[in-house]
């Protein structure tokens, strides 16, 4: 049976991997839809070159130059974020890969979770803020999920050699970012080139200055609760600057199993669209004795403060979750334009999680106000915040 995958949001830095998988993989594999924001361009050649069915362009304002660059094309264009989340529960698609940045993906992810789709999920963010509503859209439409973040990804396979009531921790590995060895007053002046300069991976703007902060790790702590219908408590975070063990899972005779694989997204990729079969792949193999040494240190929650709100906010739940993700969503837009320095970020998501107070069992409407009100917040601070400095 041929697997039938739409990759939403083909034209970022997972979108283009995971084209690259699916060339790889051959016969068995085919792409059924893609999607970009505004890179009108690249997903032209790219449905030029893996002629999808169906094409979606969520901003609107670029909809009409990509119709003429592919309407020597035999393939269906679809616009704004309705057309993504049409696209998410085509007939004519089995597999979704989500690779949208941000909580823009997720009306697209309730309506593939909704059609009953395999979801392979790299954009953690819906994840992240509705994590109870899509869990009970999941049980109910027999949807799967399959994770692609390298560390879910990890523990995923880890879980896989014991039962769920049999595991003690799970342990997401960081490579800790890019200041992970500096002191919060070296931090206080960094500028957005040292920011986006990762030492391990090559990702998008917005998640790589999520590693800068360990905002990354933060949220990423939240979809592994969501996820593996793990307690907050039981999920640890541990630097491992090598980026090697991508993440273990411990149980409870105090074994401890681990994932290995060099820092490269082709490989969880590949493994969320083969499961449950493995097949040789495009992923470079590790050469375990030219490692050296594998380092493992405890996270600096004082100085990464994200990571600890993070868990505060898992241990809250409600609209805690929605808020801090839209107040770091805005607050990297802020910092990538210029408009504040690094460690605002931290402090205006602070900021806004005092300012909130918490909603539970809330309806998505609800979230989304909340996610309004933190993106607006966040704004008008920065604006504020400017203007004295002015
Ligand atoms: N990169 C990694 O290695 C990695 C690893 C683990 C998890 N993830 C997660 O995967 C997701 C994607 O990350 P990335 O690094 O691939 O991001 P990226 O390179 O910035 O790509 C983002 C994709 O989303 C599209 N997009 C941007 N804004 C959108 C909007 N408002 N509505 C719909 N689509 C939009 C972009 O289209 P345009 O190109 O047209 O702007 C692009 O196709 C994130 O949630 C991230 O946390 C990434």
């Amino acid at each position: 049976m041929v697997k039938r995958i739409a990759i939403l949001g083909s034209t970022g830095s997972i979108g283009k991997n995971a084209l690259r998988v699916i060339e790889s993989l051959g016969e068995g594999y085919e792409v059924a839809a893609l999607s970009a924001h505004s890179r009108v361009e690249l997903l032209a050649e790219q449905v030029r070159r893996y002629k999808p069915r169906f094409a979606a362009i969520t901003n609107a304002d670029f909809t009409e130059e990509f119709r003429g660059l592919v309407g020597d094309l035999d393939v269906e264009v679809l616009a704004g974020p309705e057309g993504l989340a049409e696209i998410a529960q085509l007939e004519e698609v089995d597999i979704v890969l989500t690779a949208v940045v941000g909580a823009a993906g997720l009306p697209a992810v309730l309506s593939a979770a909704k059609a009953g789709k395999t979801l392979a999920i790299a954009n953690k963010e819906p994840f992240v803020i509705a994590g109870e509503l899509l869990t009970q859209i999941v049980k109910k439409s027999g949807s799967v999920i399959l994770p692609v973040d390298s560390e879910h990804s990890a523990i995923f396979q880890a879980m896989q050699a014991g039962k769920h009531d049999e595991v003690s921790k799970i342990i997401l590995t960081s490579s800790g970012g890019p200041f992970r060895k500096m002191s919060p007053e070296e931090i206080e002046n960094v500028t957005l080139e040292q920011a986006l300069s990762h030492p391990v991976w090559d990702m998008g703007p917005k998640i790589t200055i999520d590693s800068a902060t360990m905002m990354n790790k933060a949220l990423e702590v939240i979809e592994a609760h969501w996820l593996f219908d793990m307690p907050v408590d039981k999920i640890e975070v541990l630097v491992h600057p090598e980026s090697i063990v991508h993440s273990l899972v411990e149980f409870v005779d105090g074994s401890m199993i681990a994932q290995l694989g060099k820092p490269d997204m082709c490989l969880p990729i590949q493994y969320a669209l083969t499961y449950p079969a493995r097949v040789a792949g495009i992923a470079e193999h590790l050469q375990l004795d030219e490692l050296g040494k594998l380092t493992f240190e405890k996270p600096n929650m004082e100085t990464f403060r994200a990571l600890s709100l993070g868990y505060e906010v898992a241990r809250t739940g409600g609209t805690a979750a929605v808020v801090f993700n839209a107040a770091n969503e805005a607050a990297v837009g802020e910092f990538l334009a210029g408009r504040i320095k690094f460690v605002r970020i931290v402090e205006l998501i602070e900021h806004c999680l005092n300012k909130h107070k918490v909603k539970r069992q809330v309806s998505l409407e609800e979230l989304l106000e909340a996610d309004g009100w933190a993106r607006r917040e966040v704004e008008q601070r920065a604006r504020e915040h400017k203007s004295v400095r002015a």
